[in-house]
């Protein structure tokens, strides 16, 4: 008999990992029938439908629409919403991705209805509890049935938890698969056009991480850093709606715009930025995800963060922590603009056939 796979998407990093994986269930259509599932967590154009455009993602099956709200609110509401869902579907097993809110809401309404649950992105731990994500990370990974891994770090720290060995699988990094199917449509975005941008000519910011974005006194420290950061390259920055809205209600919106050399832009869609970011001279963010991608990009990155969950980019890739610190940024940048930063390797399992060893891993296991 067939087996009915719920896989949860709720916010922008989610819909990544979800392409490449929905694309290999579908080789096996005897076996699989795969669902899809949006909590809604991200719900404008910019921070969803594009990306279901861009990957060629299905319509969910389901969309539960909770739209934002604080963290306890949010969660309850996919909470609620979902188990409607799997009242009604009764899946064989559900997939979560990553470390956000709809990750834990969907997890742990499998664990109380006893659905067998498997977690994309398992065991990357920042060991920083006042972030959100990582309170999303432990809870989910205890738990799920299946934990497949990114990193080797990952698997430690998952067995140091208390966690069976047997439920976990070091399968590599999923956003690699997503980046080589859509390697050929990255080509072709004519996006440096639009902005009037040149290849290796400018430094691509993003900035949408609660512990940064939501401390005024860090708001205004951004503008004295784009300030000088614009001073020696153009910079182009796609503000997320969180950090757009800070800024606004902050009143200094207005004073970043007008910063000269600086391109303010709404999100950008998948292939547009993995575009923007392969022809950087450097990335500086905050994101979780550009911190592999870089490493697969080749291309700097300086995360503003004291913690980084993924330390194999800091080993063996491009990504350099620093807090947020206008010193350390322009210090970082010197060093890229003279070369002087580091080439990435290659990271074990990085080879974008991770969704072809968690489908593998599921067609072979009893459950
Ligand atoms: C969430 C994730 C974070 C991830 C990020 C990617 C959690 C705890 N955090 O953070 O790990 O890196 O997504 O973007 O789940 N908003 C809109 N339109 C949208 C979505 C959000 O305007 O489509 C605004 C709303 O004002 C909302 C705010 O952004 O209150 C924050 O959204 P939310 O989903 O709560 O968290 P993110 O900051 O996006």
């Amino acid at each position: 008999m067939k087996k009915k796979i719920i896989s949860v998407v709720g916010a922008r990093p989610n819909f990544l990992k979800l392409a490449p994986l929905h694309e290999e269930f579908s080789k096996y259509p005897q076996t699989f029938q795969s669902l899809v599932v949006h909590t809604g967590q991200h719900y404008d154009y910019v921070m969803s439908d594009v990306f279901f455009r861009d990957l060629d993602l299905p319509k969910p099956d389901f969309h539960l629409e909770v739209g934002s709200a604080n963290h306890s609110i949010q969660t309850a509401k996919v909470m609620t919403s979902f188990e409607s869902v799997i009242q009604q579907s009764r899946p064989d097993l559900v997939i979560v991705f990553g470390d956000v809110n709809s990750t834990l809401a969907c997890a742990l309404v499998c664990a109380k209805n006893r659905i067998p649950l498997a977690h994309v992105e398992a065991g990357l731990r920042s060991f920083d509890q006042k972030m959100p994500e990582e309170i999303n990370r432990l809870l989910t990974d205890q738990v799920s049935d299946f934990l497949f891994v990114t990193e080797k770090a990952g698997m430690d720290n998952l067995l140091k938890e208390g966690i069976a060995e047997k439920k976990c699988f070091l399968v590599g990094n999923i956003m690699l698969d997503t980046i080589n199917h859509s390697w050929d449509k990255i080509l072709v975005s004519k996006i440096l056009q639009q902005l009037n941008l040149r290849s290796k000519e400018y430094i691509l910011m993003t900035m949408h991480r609660a512990g940064n974005v939501d401390s005024p006194k860090k708001l205004s420290q951004l503008i004295e850093i784009v300030r000088k950061i614009t001073r020696l390259k153009p910079v182009l920055f796609p503000l997320h709606p969180r950090t757009s809205k800070n800024l606004k209600n902050l009143g200094l919106y207005d004073e970043l715009k007008q910063i000269d050399r600086l391109r303010l832009v709404d999100p950008l869609g998948y292939l547009d930025f993995l575009c923007a970011a392969k022809d950087a001279i450097g990335v500086i963010s905050d994101s979780g995800g550009l911190q592999s991608e870089t490493t697969f990009l080749n291309v700097p990155c300086l995360t503003l963060r004291e913690v980084t969950e993924q330390p194999i980019t800091i080993e063996l890739g491009t990504n350099t922590l620093a807090g947020f610190n206008a010193d350390s940024i322009l210090k970082w940048l010197k060093k890229v603009l003279d070369g002087e930063t580091g080439k990435s390797m290659a990271i074990p399992l990085w080879d974008g056939k991770t969704s072809e060893r968690i489908v593998g891993i599921l067609r072979n296991s009893q459950w």
